[in-house]
């Protein structure tokens, strides 16, 4: 189920790379297939990369074949099924939710339609920066969500395994999923090398080649959202795993005006920083009473 997950995930960043591609940078089927090509040879080398390239390339009567594909999305549920068990165990699995209704979105193609008469996006130049450079950022950012979406991945496991007291052994989930699998790639090789090193490590991103290869890709992976967001092109994939990055990394998250707002509203209690596990509710109105919820869920 993880596994096809992160499928959904990985083919939804290629198709954002790719429509930035297209419509940013106004780049050709064949010029895109160079790239993916180019990205087959480093550290992106993967299955859906080079089927990328192949299928940009295909031609019949002398005409593109993806360029006359319906643009909407079918799905036989694996990826909805990953983003349930996601919510069900409480693990920010965002990048698989995100691939999953960008193809919920994509299947709305009549109302796309009608919508896309009425709804106007920003009014941009056409793109006059460094092209070559930003194609660099844009395998940077493709390899930066990349590891977070297989972070999360594994995040989703470690917490089923520690429900169920399973020992997983996650270095040879990552190498089972080189054989044959759809998400084939040299990476799973960098995932199976982290968990050698450390076989309780507690997330892929603390490792140091994961680490240094975020730090590598992160002036790029910002760049590229950025520019996406200014045009007004959809990247819902790049930008959560973003957002999931600088969630994750912060040391304070304003989740503490959450808090005080369910305690104002719904007297569900909080908890201050130097006391952790003792739940205490404040009567911010001065009227209300001192009654506080009597379940308590974080
Ligand atoms: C597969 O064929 O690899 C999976 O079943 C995914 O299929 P789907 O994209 O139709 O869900």
């Amino acid at each position: 189920m993880v596994h096809n997950g992160i499928e959904y995930g990985d083919m939804q960043l290629i198709c954002e790379v790719y429509n930035i591609m297209k419509d940013i940078l106004k780049m050709s089927n064949d010029e895109i297939a160079d790239t993916f090509d180019e990205w087959n040879k480093g550290t992106l080398d993967s299955f859906l990369i080079q089927i990328t390239a192949d299928i940009l390339r295909f031609k019949e009567n002398d005409k593109y074949v993806l360029d006359s594909i319906r643009d909407s999305a079918g799905q036989k549920g694996t990826g909805k099924w990953t983003g349930i068990a996601s919510l069900e165990y409480g693990v920010p699995v965002t990048l698989i939710g995100e691939s999953v209704f960008a193809r919920c979105l994509s299947s709305l193609i009549d109302e796309r339609g009608r919508a896309s008469t009425q709804l106007k996006g920003p009014n941009v130049q056409s793109f006059d920066g460094d092209k070559k450079q930003f194609i660099e950022y844009l395998g940077q950012a493709l390899y930066a969500s990349k590891i977070i979406s297989y972070a999360q991945g594994f995040m989703l496991m470690r917490e089923a395994a520690k429900q169920y007291g399973w020992k997983l052994n996650y270095g040879s989930i990552a190498l089972m999923w080189r054989g044959g699998c759809i998400i084939r790639s040299v990476f799973l090789g960098n995932i199976k090398s982290a968990y050698d090193k450390n076989e309780s490590l507690e997330n892929l991103l603390l490792d140091s080649f994961f680490t240094d290869a975020i730090n590598k890709c992160q002036q790029g992976w910002r760049k590229v959202i950025a520019t996406a967001t200014v045009y007004g092109i959809p990247i819902p994939c790049l930008s959560t795993a973003l957002a999931f990055y600088d969630g994750y990394r912060a040391k304070r998250l304003p989740a503490n005006l959450i808090q005080a707002q369910r305690d104002y509203f719904g007297a569900h209690t909080y908890e201050l920083l130097d006391k952790p596990g003792e739940f205490i509710h404040t009567n911010w109105t001065g009227h209300g009473g001192n009654i506080t919820a009597s379940t308590y869920t974080h």
